[in-house]
């Protein structure tokens, strides 16, 4: 068995996304998108787009298709396009055209004709500081502000003022955008009152109840089918505008519908990371205690207040012991694209702030940066009493040190060549979370077995991971599965996110293999059985009686069963009110600033982890590695540029920067494996955004230990460093 299933099918071409289906009949949609940041549409002329070769229908907000409004209580309240007049940011979906060929309908689009009644419109987080307002209550799992304090301190402030050293330094963070390799697109097609739909996605269940809701359709009537998702980090997570304009013209016009974004509509018709503002205060006595930690937070988010980036929550609220705490919370919202869910929403850019303001801490007292963070190691979120269910933070600091060479660091770097070298680090925290999940898992009478979720895998490896817990769970050879997902019609799984997949879906299949075995061993001792009224038990894919033993096939075999299913659910139960749960790790950066350029490059990086059991080592390893990707390109490379009048200046792959391979230096990940089994059976926690985690902050670290120089911003260009 190859350690990726999906891995064949990829490189060669086999797998099959949403755009790859062909159906009979099928035509083609183009969304047309807003030009203006924010006002009303005063009309649209569609007769020459109407009337264009091919054209067979344009929708707009004063022809639009019939779509419901969508609530769920995963995601709230999911955008259903075309239907208002509003236009809250440029880019924003405003019609939608549907031909016999691509060509002919991206031809029309062309050719609508837009008027506008435009307002002003605020684009910039910077401009729009002074208007923030604190995030509601539902915007963020906690309330907006926070603060927990000692006996006899009556305010933050008197803590931070009776501190014998204080850091006070604002930090900003650039709006990003997830730009997954697969455009958000969908084929949408009817037969006799069932609509199927074929879109990426990170949850197919959650997509089917999205579309049946906005369509008025029962559940069972849609049927979201996503085998392979190209790329998926919480911006697939609502269904997409494409997956309802198809869904809806299909039935409209009777006929299959195929609609993609452009990679330009990407940037802005789905939904990106906030820019932030975050502004820390730390306190500590001489040896490093933490005597007060203050994180204020504000980020963009769209009109709709849709999304908040929890970077004071993501952060600050449980990463290291303090006497006393305080955290804020607010929004700023702008006529930009919304904000979503991407990659450690909160995590990703508070750590950016938090680590380094740490950093500058460690620089102040003189003191070094690990032996400050051990210092001040949390046994428990502050102010709440339940402890970690398995923390071994110290020794991913004490592996890391050893494998980085952590203590060849000089505090003002090193020269070479031309070259400053620095060395940085940083902790990575993220939440272990489960969500409920049903699993089916089914024994064949050929001695194999198929495991089966809704769910998604968008490149993380899930469905090896089904696989590889199902034959464990069976005591079988992980050849000998079949596993199944991202299909509606299967039972429900959970999502692929918020770094929850492995722990929600393989504590169901462990509950269905359970149900299962107790279910052949009743068959299997039934009057008339092979095994009539004997004791039976089961291991090695075998039923074992007095004295022989026959496969689970050879059961169902000679029981006349051709198979025997099961499902299994889990959700996360009891535990929650017993630890807390996380996963951790320390990221390592080796930095090099031109000393005539001032061009920064990581060299070297290594990351640590302690995220329970690992079920796949080498998924584990490339989602990690990927991650920690991620976090140099916040540092160095990614940023959503916003030009007057709310325009993205760099709305596609040519002009949003991301690092290419010569970017990227080895890369070693290591685990701490501790199965943490008190927060699920299975001891595994999530592994997906903890790698991107810390590691903006460990690079500008490294940065700062090689030039002296302290950015407070991400991403760090050249011109901050000369
Ligand atoms: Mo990720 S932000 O959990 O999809």
């Amino acid at each position: 068995m190859p350690a990726r299933l999906d891995a064949p099918l990829k490189v060669t071409g086999g797998a099959e996304y949403a755009l790859d289906r062909h159906l009979p009949g099928m035509v083609h949609g183009y969304v047309v998108v807003s030009t203006i940041a924010h006002g009303e549409i005063e009309s649209m002329d569609v007769t020459a787009a109407k009337s264009a070769p091919g054209v067979l229908g344009v929708y707009s907000p004063f022809d639009p298709l019939t779509l419901n409004p969508v609530t769920t209580p995963m995601f709230g309240d999911t955008w259903v396009p075309l239907q208002d007049k509003e236009v809250t940011y440029v880019g924003q979906p405003i019609g939608f055209v549907v031909a016999e060929t691509f060509e002919q309908a991206r031809d029309a689009a062309a050719l609508v004709e837009v008027s506008y009644r435009e307002l002003p419109a605020l684009t910039s987080l910077e401009d729009g500081l002074d208007t923030a307002v604190e995030a509601a209550p539902g915007h963020v799992d906690a309330p907006p502000t926070l603060s927990v304090l000692e006996d006899g301190v009556s305010s933050i402030e008197e803590a931070l003022a009776a501190s014998p050293v204080v850091v006070d330094a604002t930090y900003r963070t650039a709006a990003q955008h997830h730009t997954p390799m697969e455009p958000h697109s969908a084929v949408a097609a009817w037969a006799d009152g069932t609509l199927t739909v074929y879109s990426g996605n990170q949850a197919a269940n959650l997509q089917a109840v999205e579309l049946a809701m906005a369509l008025g359709l029962e559940p069972s009537a849609v049927r979201a089918v996503n085998p392979f998702v190209g790329g998926a980090f919480g911006g697939k997570g609502r269904t997409s505008a494409p997956a309802f304009l198809a869904a809806a013209a299909s039935r409209a016009l009777g006929r299959p519908v195929k609609a993609a974004l452009t990679r330009e509509q990407v940037f802005t018709a789905t939904a990106g990371r906030a820019a932030t503002v975050q502004r820390i205060t730390l306190g500590a006595e001489r040896d490093g205690t933490l005597v007060a930690l203050r994180h204020d937070s504000w980020c963009s988010t769209d009109s709709a207040r849709s999304f908040i980036e929890p970077t004071s929550h993501g952060t600050s609220r449980e990463w290291y012991a303090t006497r006393n705490l305080a955290i804020s919370q607010r929004i700023v919202p702008l006529h930009l694209p919304p904000t979503t869910f991407m990659r450690a929403p909160g995590e990703a850019p508070g750590s950016f702030a938090l680590e380094s303001a740490m950093d500058e801490l460690a620089d102040a007292l003189g003191m070094d940066p690990i032996e400050l963070r051990l210092r001040n190691n949390s046994l428990a979120p502050p102010g709440r009493d339940l402890q970690w269910s398995s923390k071994h933070l110290d020794e991913c600091f004490r592996i890391g040190a050893e494998r980085f060479g952590w203590a060849e660091r000089a505090p003002r770097g090193r020269a070479d060549g031309d070259w400053l070298v620095g060395m940085g680090m940083a902790v990575a925290m993220f939440p272990a979370l489960r969500f409920p999940a049903s699993v089916g898992v089914t024994l064949n009478a050929d001695d194999t077995a198929d495991i089966q979720t809704s769910g998604a895998d968008p490149g993380t490896g899930l469905l090896t991971v089904l696989s590889l817990v199902g034959a464990e769970s069976l005591d079988i050879a992980p050849g000998r599965i079949t596993p199944r997902l991202g299909d509606s019609a299967l039972p429900p799984g959970g999502m692929s996110g918020g770094s929850t997949a492995t722990a929600s879906a393989g504590t169901a299949i462990m509950a269905g293999a359970a149900q299962v075995i107790d279910e052949l061993l009743a068959v299997a001792s039934a009057p008339g059985a092979p095994f009539a009224g004997e004791e039976v038990t089961y291991a090695d894919g075998r039923v074992h009686g007095a004295g022989r033993s026959m496969t689970f096939g050879e059961v169902l075999r000679a029981t006349g069963r051709p198979s025997l299913t099961a499902v299994g659910s889990s959700a996360p139960g009891e535990e929650l009110t017993k630890h807390s749960f996380s996963s951790f790790g320390a990221q390592f950066v080796e930095a090099r600033v031109h000393r005539l350029t001032r061009e920064a490059r990581v060299s070297r990086m290594l990351g640590v982890f302690d995220g329970g059991r690992i079920i796949n080592e080498r998924a584990a390893r490339s989602q990690l590695q990927g991650g920690m990707i991620w976090g140099v390109s916040a540092a160095l490379h990614e940023g959503f540029e916003v030009e007057t009048g709310g325009r993205f200046a760099n709305a596609d792959l040519a002009g949003y920067l991301i690092p290419v391979n010569a970017d990227i230096p080895g890369i070693d990940v290591h685990f701490v494996e501790y199965p943490d089994t008190l927060h699920n059976d299975l001891g595994a926690r999530g592994l997906g955004e903890i790698g991107t985690v810390g590691v903006a902050a460990a690079v500008a670290n490294a940065i700062h230990n090689a030039t002296g120089i302290r950015v407070r911003h991400i991403p760090i260009r050249i011109e901050d460093l000369l």
